[in-house]
């Protein structure tokens, strides 16, 4: 057999296997995510790996290409995860290449308490004092009040992300940023295939990220990307990227910019290689072919993905309806329509127990719940264990409330009608026990 015709059988056995590991699996839970995957992904990771490639190479060029035009940005590099994406994103707004708009140690950054940790530690990580801000209940994106009353003269950025899927008010937090000079990262990694205004987020920022964890929209197994228009934000972020590298070959390439030898920089002796001169402060943050190749597959299913996400939202919206004395549902924030990463709900006071109670019921009934994420994230163990700075702009008050009261059950495209009818009887079970 050739190459071809092997590579054909493997792809049939591959099929085969789907169908017979994978294709029926019963579940008995109500998962909160997970991955969507059919043959395509498994033969993906197979041809990658058959290619002996391995990192990165013609798939992140496909996939690359496919994410800036289903997003609409002009440059897009893959990481291997969205908390990489979001160091990335601010250490290249960290670069001294921005000159006087460099963010520096000490300068301020906005943000919210009620996050994921990896959107709030690279302001940290920076020598960046962060600026928390309150958040709306329902909505859970951040107090616009608040955000004025913020600033400071100290103030460089505003990183923030769309929290859940739901869109924060870009037309207010842009306007801010216009009005005070400021950087805007988005932290988009919830919110894939979210619009707000008619327009995907991901494209507000002057830079955002993405995360491809199994629990987020597509998946690469461990993933994430980096989004920008600014082509100059791009290249220092690519840099950065790969060892903080001033040479800008593709892996496997030599000599792109024609003066492999023929370079003089910093204090480096003339003619010293380029692949080895650093004019950043780089990680490596890059990811390997064969996770990317699970990303091409996987972006032609996104927009059923979406479809799913906003349906199984709005039915369990409509059934949730009649318990409005008991929780506060959520709601899309103004001119958005989020592709939702969750369904968050905030006990009210007439709720007849605490959260842990009726969290341990679901855990018992096999229904899958998450917090939001950190809380309030100064009151996480670390914030207080390395004595960390930041300053809080009026109130944690709402940001407690979620600390405190709410939660998210699932809206994936792994929850049908069936679990739905689950999460429903279960809750009636619950108040119907303890009212
Ligand atoms: C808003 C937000 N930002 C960043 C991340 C980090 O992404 P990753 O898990 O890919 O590092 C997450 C993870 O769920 C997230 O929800």
């Amino acid at each position: 057999m050739d190459e071809h015709s092997l590579r054909e059988e493997i792809k049939r056995l591959i099929r085969d296997y789907y169908e017979l590991r994978f294709a029926d699996a019963k579940r008995e839970d109500v998962p909160v995510s997970g991955k969507v995957f059919d043959s395509e992904e498994l033969s993906a990771i197979v041809d990658a790996a058959l290619d002996g490639h391995w990192t990165e190479g013609k798939y992140s060029l496909i996939f690359e290409q496919k994410l800036k035009e289903f997003i609409g940005v002009s440059h897009a590099m893959v990481v291997n995860s969205g908390s990489s994406a979001n160091l990335l994103a601010f250490m290249t707004l960290c670069s001294y290449q921005l000159g006087e708009r460099r963010i520096q140690k000490g300068d301020e950054v906005i943000t919210v308490a009620a996050g994921f940790p990896t959107t709030i530690n690279p302001i940290i990580q920076a020598g960046c004092i962060p600026v928390f801000c309150d958040i709306n209940l329902g909505t859970y994106d951040i107090n616009i009040v608040h955000l004025n009353k913020a600033i400071s003269r100290k103030t460089k950025a505003i990183m923030l992300a769309h929290t859940l899927g739901n869109p924060f008010n870009v037309d207010a937090v842009v306007d801010v940023c216009k009005k005070h000079g400021l950087w805007l990262i988005e932290d988009n990694c919830d919110g894939l295939g979210s619009t707000y205004a008619e327009k995907l987020t991901g494209t507000f920022g002057d830079i955002s990220t993405i995360s491809f964890y199994p629990a987020h929209h597509i998946t690469l197994a461990e993933g994430g990307a980096v989004c920008t228009n600014n082509p100059k934000l791009s290249k220092i972020a690519r840099s950065i990227r790969d060892w903080g590298r001033d040479c800008y070959c593709k892996t496997g390439r030599d000599n792109t910019c024609g003066k492999r030898f023929g370079h003089r920089l910093g204090d480096l002796p003339e003619g010293y290689d380029h692949k080895y001169i650093y004019s950043e402060l780089g990680y490596n943050l890059k990811n390997t072919d064969i996770n990317i190749a699970i990303g091409i597959p996987q972006l032609a299913k996104l927009p059923g993905f979406i479809e799913k996400r906003k349906e199984n939202f709005k039915a369990l919206h409509d059934r949730f309806a009649k318990w409005e004395k008991y929780f506060i549902l959520p709601k899309a924030t103004e001119q958005a329509d989020p592709s939702w990463f969750g369904f968050p709900l905030t006990l009210t006071e007439r709720f007849p127990t605490k959260r842990a109670e009726f969290l341990r019921f679901l855990a018992e009934k096999k229904i899958a719940t998450r917090l939001l994420f950190g809380g309030n994230i100064t009151k996480q163990p670390y914030f207080k264990a390395y004595g960390i700075p930041y300053r809080v702009a009026e109130s944690l008050a709402n940001t407690d409330i979620v600390m405190n009261n709410a939660f998210w059950i699932g809206v994936s495209p792994l929850t049908g009608a069936a679990e739905i009818e689950k999460v429903i009887s279960a809750f009636e079970e619950y108040l119907k026990e303890n009212l």
